[in-house]
């Protein structure tokens, strides 16, 4: 067989595999075979990059170059629903499509509200073309490379049934979600790497689905539920039957779906679903009624906000009451200091409840909190419970005292601080206060900075316990002493039970990380030592501007403010660092121990760009937007961030910023295309 007929024979059967394991959840063949398959298809592909395609089922394991948003207007803006609570909200909601329908018969479409965030599906000729996130509902944010790895979402729809032809254009809307099972999977890894948590599978969805990193949205396995479908020619005017339709075609429609012919039908629907919902594989906070027909829907038209048509009812959160015995104060790894309310344990959603976050002072002060009070929990969206109220009836002459917030780090003593506009208290010593050090340890060693494996959050905590590390620089000391691995545990005489918790290979993996880490560039040592607002963004940002730790040092306020992408409050932050002379002691000790404070010299390559200053816009396929940046300056030219007269010409990728386009255009600067310049620079 000829070899594109095979790679597109491969693709088609890869579509329709995914979609049996991913929506039908009737595979056919086994992970193994479908694995076999994909590998052949990514080998042929790469060998025949011009038969490229963007949705090829091997898109699906995203990429490593970087994802830039551009916004575009939604074609029909994305409206939110009004939301009702109880039973009389649902009538009303009732009584008054009957009114505007003016005695019609007609039907509501009961469904499930997902907990995700919404998305925007436009489709032509069958194929994805480009996916929007709800953004302010007149504009979104093209996530559509991310959401080409969502497997659920197909790229491509299936042409096997005749009856059912989707129209050549149209938009399908609905909800991307974490499935509980990534969600907890993903916490764990987070948890590891000392990483903060997410607090529910919707936080989580929104964070990845943002993510710059298509490889990183794969490998949390999001879902996506379909819900809306919109367009001209679309087949059918009951919302029902369309999204039956829609489900012919490929999508994942939710079988939950239900028509309602009278109100009970409608209580019923929620009724069941109130209790059901829990041993579903995603988060959902209610249920969602539309009128069936289109025409109908019509009728009924829109408020400024929401369509008058559809309805959300959200389910009550789980509550139970319970009595408050202490409140403690926890010290977190940023100094952020967070009450935690002690109650008499409770069976609330299946699991038993004694602790809730109580947050900060204001909240506490709002419940009039009182040691012995009855309290109601609520389990919500979140996964920590949280107190929603005092049960003021229940207090009588054994009521304790009003809970106060401390004034001192329960853990080391410093006066605490409120920050003017925060709401937190946070301890300001920062280089002293023990769960702050081994924040900043369990930071240092994480996957993005140091990469120091085998010593997650656990291990760094038993080191500090047993007095091996106090702060980073330790982990060099450590290294020096220990001649084998088994010594890394045998310093004193206390950590010979250390020798039980480690086997001797982990000690080998560490010794060996801590050696590698003092080859990670300058950028991820300057993020690894923790400045507050200094992440991995800003840090490589700092470091390709001021090439060298000392230079960072020397740096004004103004110099650091003109740094493309680093502003008045990461600039601030970086000078209390330095100010501080522990953390400038610190700097000096890691630079003792040999790790990487200057960004490596910029090898010239040519000249071609000499005396030209460029402006790079839109995303890029061969390189990164940094490896470009570099690539313009190793080639003599300069790197300009916005458009002017004097600007040279444009690096124009894929998905340019409409204002940036218009802009160019008035100025008459040029674009160049990635080939263009790729080819000027002789690549
Ligand atoms: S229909 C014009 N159906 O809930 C109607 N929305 O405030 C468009 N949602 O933004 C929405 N499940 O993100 C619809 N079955 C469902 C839904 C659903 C969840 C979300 C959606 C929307 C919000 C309503």
């Amino acid at each position: 067989m000829e070899t594109t007929d095979r790679i597109l024979q491969l693709r088609a059967e890869l579509h329709q595999h995914n979609h049996r394991y991913y929506v039908d959840n009737a595979p056919t063949i086994s992970d193994q075979e479908f694995d076999a398959l994909m590998r052949e298809l990514m080998d042929l592909e790469a060998q025949h990059p011009e038969l490229y395609d963007a949705n090829s089922p091997s898109q699906r394991v995203g990429s490593d170059l970087q994802n830039d948003f551009a916004s575009y207007p939604h074609e029909h803006p994305m409206l939110s629903l009004g939301n009702t609570y109880n039973r009389d909200d649902v009538r009303e909601f009732y009584e008054r499509v009957q009114q505007g329908l003016e005695g019609q018969d007609f039907e509501v479409c009961c469904e499930l509200k997902f907990d995700g965030l919404s998305i925007s599906l436009i489709y032509e000729d069958g194929q994805l073309v480009r996916a929007l996130t709800r953004g302010d509902g007149v504009r979104g944010d093209d996530v559509t490379q991310n959401v080409r790895t969502i497997a659920s979402i197909p790229l491509q729809l299936q042409r096997t049934d005749a009856a059912n032809p989707f129209p050549q254009r149209f938009e399908i809307r609905g909800e991307i979600l974490m499935p509980w099972q990534s969600f907890d999977r993903l916490n764990e890894e987070r948890e590891r790497d000392g990483d903060a948590l997410f607090a529910n599978p919707r936080n989580a969805a929104s964070g990845t689905l943002k993510s710059k990193n298509s490889r990183v949205v794969a490998h949390r396995q999001l879902d996506a539920y379909l819900y809306y479908l919109l367009g001209d020619g679309i087949p059918t005017v009951s919302h029902y039957d369309n999204m039956q339709t829609a489900r012919a075609w490929g999508f994942k429609i939710s079988d939950a779906m239900k028509l309602a012919h009278s109100l009970q039908d409608i209580y019923d629907y929620i009724d069941y679903w109130d209790e059901a919902r829990h041993s579903l594989p995603v988060a959902t906070d209610g249920i969602v009624l539309k009128v069936n027909s289109l025409r109908q829907q019509e009728m009924l038209g829109y408020t400024a906000k929401s369509p008058r048509w559809a309805i959300a009812y959200k389910f009550q959160a789980e509550r139970a009451l319970t009595r408050l015995n202490e409140v403690t104060f926890q010290v977190g790894r940023t100094g952020a200091v967070t009450p935690v309310a002690n109650m008499d344990p409770v069976l609330l959603a299946g699991t038993t409840v004694k602790r809730a976050s109580l947050h900060n002072e204001d909240i506490i002060a709002q419940l009039d909190l009182h040691v012995g009070d009855y309290v109601y929990v609520e389990k919500a969206g979140e996964i920590i419970p949280q107190i929603v109220g005092v049960e003021e009836r229940k207090r009588d002459e054994t009521l304790g005292a009003k809970v106060e917030f401390i004034k001192t780090c329960p853990e080391c003593g410093a006066q605490l601080v409120r920050y003017e506009g925060e709401a937190a208290h946070y301890c300001p010593n920062d280089t002293h206060c023990p769960p702050q050090l081994k924040g900043r340890i369990e930071h240092f060693v994480s996957r993005d900075a140091m990469n120091i494996m085998g010593l997650g959050a656990e291990v760094v905590d038993k080191f500090f316990q047993n007095g091996l590390i106090h702060d980073v620089t330790d982990l060099y000391t450590l290294r020096q002493r220990a001649e084998t691995p088994m010594d890394l545990f045998s310093q004193t005489e206390e950590d010979v039970m250390l020798h039980d918790i480690f086997s001797k290979k982990s000690g080998q993996n560490i010794l060996r990380a801590i050696d590698d880490s003092r080859q990670v560039p300058f950028d991820r040592v300057l993020y690894a030592l923790g400045i507050r607002f200094v992440g991995k963004v800003a840090a490589k940002a700092l470091a390709s501007a001021v090439r060298t730790m000392d230079n960072l040092r020397r740096a004004t306020k103004d110099e650091l403010l003109a740094v493309e992408g680093i502003g008045d409050i990461i600039a601030q932050s970086v000078l209390d660092y330095f100010e501080n002379p522990d953390n400038a002691a610190l700097v000096d000790r890691l630079t003792a121990f040999g790790l990487q404070m200057e960004m490596p010299e910029q090898v010239q390559l040519g000249t071609s760009l000499e005396g030209l200053g460029i402006v790079i816009s839109g995303t890029f396929s061969h390189h990164s937007r940094e490896e470009y940046k570099q690539l313009i300056e190793q080639h003599g030219g300069k790197n300009v961030s916005s458009i002017s007269k004097k600007t040279s010409f444009i690096l124009a990728g894929e998905n340019m910023g409409p204002s940036k386009l218009e802009k160019a255009q008035k100025l008459g600067v040029r674009l160049v295309n990635e080939d263009e310049f790729l080819a000027m620079i002789g690549e």
